[in-house]
């Protein structure tokens, strides 16, 4: 088809402008004038290339994406992300009110995690975080939660504290600086903060894997499947299910083995999946032993890329705040596990490992109705409700903006709200602010200089590489 000129034109103009929005990026780290993120996203003339936008601003300064929509527009609507297989969406919903968000996460027949259940059904079947409002929710969560008493605690920090020490021993490298003293190296994402959640699943859960190797790709493969692809990619599914399968047969050899040892020895361990076989959950709860494999994994599905993820960028966070981090690790010197956890989690709301949650919308529905934030959102849409936003929100979070050590832990969603709020949720309140402990106790902890001292990702979705120095005694 030829074009008349008149059109021609227009479209090269088009181009120059995508191009040019494409070539000439704004600073989102440091956004210079007001509104950059929306002057930013209005300028796209594509709504792909809108989407586009909106993923880059909320990975490289999602505090600031999040303040311009409160103030100025604080649902988003634009175009749907593409999926290769599994789920289409009709839209990409962001929303940043913190009562908005929270009527997304409560409104479980409306926004479903559907999501993750379309990736997990594969993997390795129906699990509570990929249904809502099933036998999943409300018998085996609370299950879960019985089992994982809170008698626990003192233990799951003794463990957390001495699986983080050994790890930091065996992971530190002894070097020399610049000057020629000796110092201790580490690369914390793989010696320590996701080697001790693996580790503890094996002592606490009960779970603890063929060999570290095998339990760290498939914490990996299936947390990188559920929570991060989002596009459905093929390969990385492919991973997840192989991982499942793998975790399944495994687990399943597991509580054959268990199985005969508690029976001749009840004592011999306690663990929650020795409490599983203990209660004899087949007949008490309808939990099979298929049950039991698949909360078993979810215990390394749920714990491994999360804790990383949480401990690095904790630290991330203090090391750009001299004054809290000394603060923390005073805290941590003196023992004041209450104190050093409002430093932890105060600083993962401003770095936490997710700034949203994904839903699926299994209908139409009329958000924040009657109010002057009103919006349609379409059924099949995928809406990430803005958990980090709603930590930000000051209609409801005082000075937001400032490093406070007095906020309710209520506040904070960082451990997910509503009906899938983490399973792990205690254990985690111990474990972060245990492993951050262990490694600021160590003198003169710091980032090791250059970019090694930075969180690398590799192009992944996970911290993969973060190297800090210590001074030796
Ligand atoms: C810092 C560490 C952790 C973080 C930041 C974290 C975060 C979260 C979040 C945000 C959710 C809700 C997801 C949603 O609503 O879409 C969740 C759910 C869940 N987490 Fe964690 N988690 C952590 C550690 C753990 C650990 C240690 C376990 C192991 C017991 C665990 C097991 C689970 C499970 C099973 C669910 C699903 C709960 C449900 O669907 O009702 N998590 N987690």
């Amino acid at each position: 088809m030829k074009l008349k000129p008149a059109t021609a034109l227009t479209l090269a103009a088009a181009a120059c402008v995508v191009s040019c929005s494409i070539v000439a990026p704004i600073d989102r780290l440091h956004p210079k004038g007001s509104q950059a993120f929306l002057k930013d996203y209005d300028r796209q003339w594509l709504e792909v290339l809108k989407l586009k936008t909106l993923f880059s601003w909320l990975q490289d300064n999602s505090i600031e994406t999040f303040k311009e929509m409160r103030a100025h527009r604080p649902t988003i609507t634009t175009a749907p992300v593409p999926t290769k297989a599994g789920l289409k969406f009709t839209s990409t919903v962001l929303v940043a009110n913190r009562k908005d968000v929270v009527e997304v996460l409560d409104n479980w027949d409306t926004f479903s995690v559907r999501l993750y259940g379309s990736k997990m059904d594969d993997c390795m079947g129906a699990f509570m975080l990929g249904r809502d409002h099933t036998r999943y929710n409300l018998v085996e969560k609370p299950y879960m939660r019985h089992l994982m008493s809170p008698a626990d605690f003192p233990r799951i920090r003794s463990q957390v504290v001495s699986l983080a020490h050994k790890a930091i021993a065996e992971g530190t490298q002894t070097t020399t600086d610049k000057s020629g003293k000796a110092i201790g190296r580490i690369e914390i994402v793989n010696k320590v903060a996701r080697r001790v959640p693996i580790l503890l699943t094996g002592t606490y859960g009960g779970f603890p894997g063929p060999d570290e190797a095998s339990m760290f790709r498939w914490s990996r493969a299936t947390q990188a499947d559920f929570f991060k692809n989002i596009k459905a990619e093929p390969p990385i599914h492919a991973d997840a299910i192989r991982a499942g399968h793998e975790m399944t047969a495994y687990i399943g050899g597991l509580i054959q083995e268990k199985r005969v040892l508690l029976t001749k020895n009840p004592g011999a361990e306690d663990t929650i999946l020795a409490r599983m076989l203990k209660e004899g959950t087949n007949k008490v709860q309808g939990i099979t032993d298929d049950r039991m494999i698949i909360l078993t994994a979810g215990l390394l599905i749920g714990a491994g890329e999360t804790t990383q993820a949480a401990v690095c960028k904790c630290l991330a966070e203090l090391f750009t705040r001299p004054t809290e981090l000394q603060g923390a690790i005073k805290a941590a010197r003196e023992n004041n596990d209450d104190l050093l956890g409002r430093y932890v989690w105060e600083a993962l709301r401003f770095r936490p490992g997710n700034s949203v949650l994904p839903r699926y919308a299994e209908q139409d529905y009329v958000l924040a109705k009657g109010t002057p934030r009103e919006t349609k959102i379409a059924k099949g849409s995928l809406v990430l409700a803005g958990t980090q936003s709603a930590m930000f929100d000051e209609t409801f979070v005082k000075n937001p903006e400032e490093f406070r050590l007095d906020r309710p832990q209520s506040m904070y969603m960082i451990l997910g709200y509503g009906w899938h709020r983490c399973l792990g949720d205690h254990i985690s309140l111990i474990q972060v602010p245990q492993i951050i402990k262990a490694l600021l106790l160590k003198k003169n902890l710091r980032p090791a200089p250059g970019k090694d001292g930075e969180i690398n990702q590799k192009g992944g979705p996970f911290p993969e590489q973060y190297i800090l120095e210590y001074d030796l005694d």
